[in-house]
């Protein structure tokens, strides 16, 4: 059975099914359909389904021209029955946590509930979402159990280490980490990633792919937070941090730079350290650098309220414009941003908040703030009507020139005028 599956792969005669087409999932279809590989592709998303079809991307570093190449050999669907005619299905569903932080595994948990009638044998699954060692073993494993794994299926994990809009390193140049339930299951993973055309890195177990993970985006997170930290006492020293980078980074070996900034966010730093925070519980242990860090991170858009309240204390007017609101640079993507939540503590602090970003034309349907916001035209006529700017997100496109010379003071979180001395710029 092994062998037949290993044979049709290594023919491209497979058919590659890839449920989520999220941020993770739409790239990874890309890849396989690259190599001319049969792709469906499955969402529950009508609205990203149809969009699709029509060739039209909904992420702003992904083109509709990708979309209608892709479309030779790839195609979409709201429903699962088709999970049927596929070799290999890869789940790449979103793993939030709870509000008490424990790991929300409900998307892993319908998904599987959806496509379980239409699992038959030989075929491979893949789990890519990022999560807490034991998930495949414990949430995907039970419904499985008509399968006798490693011999007429196969379960294995590889996390998704994409670096959304980062051009540099696009997925099939990217180590892909796999484990497999099995020896089987593994030398098949092995072969079925293969096809994405990158260095496959195999590890013991599906908990080691699990944790590695977990490790690369705490080792993030910790970084982030120690910096941040490092950055405010550095203020009081009146010493520049990004000046302390840059030289600590000509260090050959041993440093790696991180930089300070408005706090984290995306769907990965700010989260997935507490999936293990929340499985470490259950060995009794306390995982003390992932909550010190997750602290300093959580704490630094509200430091920068109380700076920008501080400067504003004796304005008549109050008024402040955030530019960017996507949680990094160059992408679209405003989950956990901290500009949302800088926004929202203005704005109960009576600071009128208005914000651009080149690739966020509105907000108002992820928090509850006072009205739906716009993106304003970046101009000098709308620059000149804030006390502030806030430079939250430090996008390409835009030209920080322009914005220095025409705002009344920018309050730099990012750094992008770290050597400058204009009396204009205050540093977070
Ligand atoms: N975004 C990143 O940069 C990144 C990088 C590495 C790993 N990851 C991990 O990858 C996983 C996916 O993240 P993402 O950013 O692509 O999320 P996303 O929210 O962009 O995409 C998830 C997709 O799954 C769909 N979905 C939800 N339930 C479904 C179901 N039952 N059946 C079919 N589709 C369903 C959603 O409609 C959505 O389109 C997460 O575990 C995340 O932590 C994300």
């Amino acid at each position: 059975m092994k062998n037949n599956i290993i044979k049709k792969i290594k023919k491209k005669r497979i058919t590659i099914g890839i449920i989520g087409l999220g941020y993770v999932g739409l790239p990874l279809a890309r890849t396989f359909s690259k190599k001319k590989i049969n792709v469906i592709g499955f969402d529950i998303d009508k609205k990203k389904i149809k969009k699709l079809r029509k060739g039209i991307s909904y992420i702003n570093y992904f083109n509709n021209n990708d979309i209608v190449q892709m479309n030779n050999n790839f195609a979409c669907y709201s429903t699962f029955e088709k999970i049927s005619v596929c070799d290999a299905v890869i789940l790449c569903l979103p793993t939030p946590i709870k509000k008490n932080r424990s790991p929300e595994m409900k998307y892993i948990n319908n998904s599987m509930k959806l496509i379980k009638k239409f699992l038959k044998n030989n075929q491979i699954l893949s789990l890519e979402s990022t999560t807490y060692p034991g998930t495949s073993e414990e949430v995907i494993l039970p419904y499985l159990k008509r399968f006798d794994l490693g011999k007429n299926f196969f379960l294995i994990y590889s996390p998704e280490r994409e670096d959304p809009g980062n051009k540099k390193f696009s997925n099939e140049k990217i180590p892909k980490v796999v484990g497999g339930y099995t020896k089987n299951c593994l030398m098949v993973g092995y072969e079925l990633y293969k096809l994405m055309g990158t260095k496959i890195v195999k590890v013991s177990s599906l908990k080691v792919a699990e944790m590695t993970k977990l490790l690369e985006n705490i080792y993030r997170s910790v970084n982030i937070g120690l910096v941040n930290e490092l950055k405010l006492l550095c203020q009081k020293m009146k010493i520049n941090i990004f000046e302390i980078i840059d030289a600590a980074k000509t260090k050959p070996f041993g440093f790696q730079p991180f930089y300070p900034g408005p706090g984290y966010g995306g769907h990965c730093i700010p989260i997935d350290p507490f999936l293990l925070s929340w499985k470490a519980k259950k060995y009794n242990f306390q995982t003390k650098f992932i909550e010190l860090s997750g602290r300093i991170n959580e704490k630094m858009p509200i430091i920068i309220c109380d700076k920008v309240k501080q400067f504003l204390k004796h304005k008549k007017q109050k008024k402040c414009l955030i530019i960017g609101v996507a949680y990094k640079k160059n992408v679209d993507d405003m989950r956990e941003s901290p500009s949302l939540k800088i926004i929202e503590h203005l704005e109960k602090n009576k600071i009128i908040c208005d914000y651009y970003d080149p690739y966020i034309t509105e907000i108002g349907y992820l928090r509850k703030f006072s009205k739906p916001k716009k993106s304003i035209k970046l101009n000098s006529k709308n620059l000149r009507k804030y006390n502030i700017i806030i430079l939250a997100t430090d996008h390409d496109s835009i030209n920080y020139n322009f914005l220095k010379k025409n705002s009344s003071m920018i309050f730099d979180c990012r750094g992008r005028y770290s050597y400058s001395k204009n009396h204009n710029i205050i540093q977070l």
